[in-house]
Order: C-alpha cells, then sequence, then structure tokens
C-alpha cells in the first residue's frame, strides 16, 4: 500500500469547519473581526485559516445575536438605498417641477441619501448662511470675477456667488454626482433667467491633474469638498505625486492643492473643512502650503450638519505672498480677532490654532524660540492592553490567578487611584499585548488617553493598564530624570501650552513629542518647580488662568 492510502481518510480531530472568508460573508464582517473572535475565544480554530462549524453556529446563534455585533451586520444593510434608481427619480421629478421647487428638491435629494452613501462619497451641502459669509473676504471688483465651485453640489456656493454680484456667465460648477449638476443648473437659471454651459459633470480632481480645467481662468474657488472620501491607492498616489501633496492625500485636502494649482494667481480660494485639517498630522502639507500664501481668515462654524460629529471650520487664502503685516482674521464661534500670520508659521507643524488669542500665540511663539529639546526621539512608546472583550475580561475583584489593571480614568495627575480592575494572568489571550519589557521598565510614565488636560503619573511598579492609558519610557539621551518630565507634563503651563497648541481631546504620541522641553534650565533642577520655570521662561499667569509674558507688565 502507498503511504497516501494508509492515512484515515478524516484525521481523529476532524470537524465540520468553514473558512474564515464563509464566516466573515455570512456575518458580514471583515476576516480581520473573525480572526479578532478566533483571539477572544469566541470562534474556534479547526485547521489552518478554518473555523469549526459548530462554533460558527453557537456564536451566530448565541452571541452576534444578542449583542453588538448584530446591530453592526445589520446596520450595512439598512443604511443604503439604490443609488440608480434614486439619481432616476430625482433627475425625472427636476424635469417637470417648476422654478421655484428646486431648492426643496435639492434638500431632499441629500435627505434621501443614505448616511453610509453621504459619508462614502462625502456629501453634505453647506447651509447658505455659512456659504454666504466667504464672499465678505473678497476686496477685488466683484462684478467681473470667474467663480467656481469645483465640486458644487446642489448650487450653494454658487446661489451666495450671485447674491454677491458674480455674474451668472463667470460661474463654473463641477460634480461627479449629474442629479446635483442638474440642480445647480437649474437653481442658476431660476435666479438669473441664464442657462449656464459651464455647469458640468466631471471629476474635478481628474480633470485639475490633466490639466483640462483652464488653468489662471478662475479668480475664486470656494466650497466645502468631500471630506475623506474612499479613493483607490493607485489615485491617492496620483493625485499626491501631480499636486505635490506629500501626505496629505485625503480628499479635503487633495482638493485644496487642487484648487490652488487652477486659480488665478492673486485670486481666492476658500474652503469648508473638517477641524482636523487645522491640527492633525496628515494634512500637515497641506497647512505649509496654506501658509505660503496670504492667510485672510480662519472661522469656526461649529457642527452645522445636523447629522454629522464633526467640527466645520473654514480656511481662506489669497494666491499671492504673505507679507510680514499680514494679519489674518480668527472667527471662533464667540470672539473675533486678528492673528499676525507669522505667529502660526513657527507653531508645531503648522497648527492652525486661530481660537489661540494673539497674546497666548506670543507666549507659545516665545516658548517654542528658546532652545529646547523634544521627546521625539528619546523615549519608546507603547499602547495599553486590547483585551478584545473588556466586559469578558475584566472582573472587580482580585484573585490568585489575576492581576490589576488600570483604566485611563484611574490616572490622575501625578497618581494613581487603587485598582478597582482585575483580568487574568495569561497574557495570550489578548487581542493585543505591547512588548512586556516596556510595562516592566524600572520607571515608566503613564497617560490618559482620552483626556483634554494632561495627566501624567510616574510609576515605578510595573502596572499594568488596558488601552485607555499609554506609556512612555525616558531614554537616558534626555538630561533629565522621568519624574521631572512627570511633573513638567501635569504642570499648568504645559497644560495650557497643548490646550492652546493642540485643541484636541486625545492625548496623542505625535503630539506629545512636539511639546518643547527647555532642558538647559531643567537639567539643573532636581525636582520641578513650577514658579522658577515660569521666572525662566519670562511668563507670568493671569488670575483667569492664562499665561502671558512678562514684559507685556512694564
Ligand atoms: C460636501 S459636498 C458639498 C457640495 C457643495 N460644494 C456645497 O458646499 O454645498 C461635496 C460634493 O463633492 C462632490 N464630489 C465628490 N467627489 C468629487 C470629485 N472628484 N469631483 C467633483 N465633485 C466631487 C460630491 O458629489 C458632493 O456633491
Amino acid at each position: 500500500m502507498s503511504d497516501l492510502q494508509t492515512l484515515p481518510l478524516f484525521s481523529d480531530n476532524w470537524r465540520p469547519s468553514m473558512s474564515v472568508e464563509e464566516v466573515a460573508q455570512c456575518l458580514n464582517v471583515s476576516t480581520a473581526s473573525v480572526h479578532n473572535w478566533v483571539k477572544t475565544g469566541y470562534l474556534s480554530k479547526a485547521e489552518v485559516n478554518r473555523i469549526t462549524e459548530e462554533s460558527f453556529l453557537a456564536f451566530r446563534d448565541n452571541i452576534a445575536g444578542h449583542e453588538k455585533l448584530t446591530k453592526r451586520a445589520n446596520k450595512s444593510l439598512a443604511d443604503s438605498h439604490d443609488h440608480e434608481a434614486l439619481q432616476a427619480t430625482f433627475i425625472e421629478r427636476l424635469s417637470t417641477a417648476s422654478s421655484t421647487e428646486y431648492e426643496a428638491i435639492a434638500i431632499e435629494y441629500e435627505a434621501a441619501l443614505s448616511n453610509s452613501y453621504k459619508n462614502k462619497e462625502g456629501i453634505y451641502y453647506t447651509p447658505n448662511t455659512i456659504a454666504g459669509t466667504f464672499f465678505e473676504h473678497i476686496t477685488t471688483e466683484i462684478e467681473n470675477v470667474k467663480f467656481c465651485d469645483p465640486c458644487c453640489g446642489s448650487g450653494n456656493f454658487l446661489i451666495a456667488a450671485i447674491s454677491y454680484g458674480i455674474r451668472p456667465e463667470n460661474l463654473y460648477g463641477y460634480d461627479v454626482d449629474p442629479v446635483a449638476v442638474e440642480i445647480s443648473r437649474r437653481r442658476i437659471f431660476e435666479k438669473t433667467g441664464f442657462l449656464s454651459d459651464n455647469i458640468v459633470c466631471l471629476n474635478f480632481l481628474e480633470s485639475a491633474a490633466k490639466n483640462e480645467i483652464p488653468i489662471g481662468k478662475i479668480d475664486v474657488i470656494f466650497t466645502n469638498p468631500p471630506w475623506g472620501k474612499k479613493l483607490s491607492k493607485t489615485e491617492k498616489v496620483f493625485f499626491s505625486n501631480t499636486f505635490k501633496t506629500g501626505k496629505s492625500v485625503d480628499t479635503c485636502s487633495l482638493f485644496f492643492f487642487a484648487a490652488c494649482a487652477v486659480v488665478k494667481k492673486g485670486g481666492y480660494v476658500g474652503l469648508l473643512m473638517p477641524e482636523s485639517f487645522f491640527n492633525v498630522a496628515t494634512h500637515q502639507h497641506a497647512r505649509k502650503k496654506a501658509l505660503e500664501y496670504t492667510l485672510i481668515a480662519l472661522t469656526d462654524f461649529g457642527k452645522p450638519f445636523p447629522t454629522l460629529l464633526t467640527k466645520a471650520k473654514a480656511i481662506i487664502v489669497k494666491l499671492a505672498e504673505p507679507s510680514n503685516a499680514t494679519s489674518t482674521v480668527c472667527k471662533t464661534l464667540t470672539t473675533s480677532h486678528n492673528r499676525p500670520q507669522s505667529s502660526f508659521q513657527d507653531n508645531p507643524r503648522a497648527i492652525l490654532n486661530f481660537n489661540c488669542p494673539p497674546e497666548s500665540a506670543d507666549v507659545i511663539a516665545h516658548m517654542m524660540a528658546l532652545p529646547h529639546d523634544t521627546l521625539s526621539g528619546h523615549a519608546r512608546w507603547g499602547l495599553g492592553i486590547v483585551t478584545g472583550n473588556n466586559s469578558k475580561f475584566i472582573k472587580h475583584k482580585i484573585s490568585a490567578d489575576h492581576m490589576p489593571v488600570y483604566k485611563g480614568k484611574d490616572i490622575l495627575k501625578g497618581y494613581l487611584k487603587s485598582p478597582s480592575n482585575f483580568i487574568p494572568n495569561d497574557i495570550s489571550l489578548y487581542q493585543q499585548v505591547p512588548p512586556l519589557e516596556l510595562f516592566l521598565a524600572k520607571e515608566k510614565l503613564i497617560y490618559k488617553f482620552i483626556s483634554s488636560d494632561l495627566c501624567f503619573y510616574y510609576d515605578k511598579n510595573q502596572s499594568f493598564f488596558i488601552n485607555s492609558a499609554n506609556m512612555m519610557i525616558l531614554n537616558d539621551t534626555l538630561p533629565i530624570s522621568s519624574k521631572l518630565l512627570c511633573d513638567l507634563l501635569n504642570s499648568k503651563i504645559m497644560n495650557w501650552f497643548f490646550k492652546n497648541v493642540f485643541e484636541t481631546h486625545k492625548i496623542l504620541r505625535s503630539d506629545l513629542e512636539c511639546l518643547p522641553i527647555h532642558t538647559n534650565f531643567l537639567k539643573n533642577c532636581h525636582a520641578f518647580n513650577e514658579e522658577n520655570y515660569l521666572a525662566y521662561l519670562g511668563v507670568i499667569q493671569d488670575k483667569n488662568g492664562t499665561f502671558r509674558l512678562k514684559k507685556q507688565d512694564m
């Protein structure tokens, strides 16, 4: 008999099984989720890349049916629509509607799009009141201005342009959505009697990249571009190379670069952007590009889209070199002030922190100008344990096979609450565990991850924590101790600096790595003393908690 014939048909522990892909398909989730559920013990592995049918059935009937998973699986079905049918219906409606109905049809069309489609395509039409404010910044003769909204949606910027005196024959509007284009054309016709040939269905990014938009013809582009629209990797690489966008490849940044490429020298580009554009690392190339031009205005609009949590802010630049005297109008939700454009230039990552008033910006610029180090390259960083299922693993009583674990909320400035959460000692159970040597370091700093305050704890007890807290282990390449660094990061001045520069509720490593650490002064201190540090900086704290340069006192 050959070897093959001696083998049993099935091995002894053979059980009916399904491939990971099949399980993912049945549960309407990604294969990564299936792998996670294997790790967290919900599903059992059969052979390589296969799941036992028994565990799949038990999971589907007993767990997926009762936990959030079902919601997730069902969400993609409930939150969808037949787009072709919807477009056909609206094109038909438009062809028979009377001219007074166009704006109402635009609102209905946007409402008929499912949220998942709107998010995927970046479709949120700008309220008229917001679109109108952009035009207040144009100082050139308006009558001959050629205005373009390169992703015009239902035409709210085009209509605002008409209200500000721009002639309908000088309007250009593009969009990839034929219904949106038709609504815009008809609204312009309704308002002016002019049926424009310049409102057309095209992909602005592609056309601008291929020089198909007549460069130098357009004076002004104001728009709300699609935010976070999905693009393929090839598209991202192509647009990034063409427009020289560096790492800023989100569609909102790509539209900014493309708009700057097609607008005349001396013209205006103004975009309504997600809040992240103004401070997050991936958009820094776009911010640096903006600072090469004259930064006219930055405006905070809060949360103008009822179904979106993301905040929106506008940036308006004039395509001309800034001068030393360039002053930027900064409108927050409650105040308005002017900031010298140069005050944004030296911010870490060219962050446009325009909520920060000019006196505070002076302190920030001063702290950045004094010789300093940063944590970049001087520390090792780690996240907390990701258990994969906190409610399954976390117990609130200690036992022999469990160990204490801290959450972000257990960390206070310089203190750790008594442990109230315990997880099994067997770390192989968890979805993600950072290298143990980080947890076991002789000294480390643990900090809260979701917080508007810097909350650091100096840990000498090799404590473990889960993913609402992170850790940092200082190398000996910075001439200060971990304890002193901890007290510095918890100090009032550092917290004030962090809030005023980064304007965020997440304590990110990339932000911490930008903080100025004034080692020239700190290396001579045995312990951190805030009063002495402020004296070194030449900064004083006002009664209202804000800081200002001492020399302003004299
Ligand atoms: C956030 S909406 C804003 C619409 C309009 N600018 C406004 O402010 O009301 C973005 C629009 O961009 C369009 N769009 C997405 N990708 C596009 C592209 N590559 N070229 C042109 N338009 C695009 C979408 O169809 C959508 O109408």
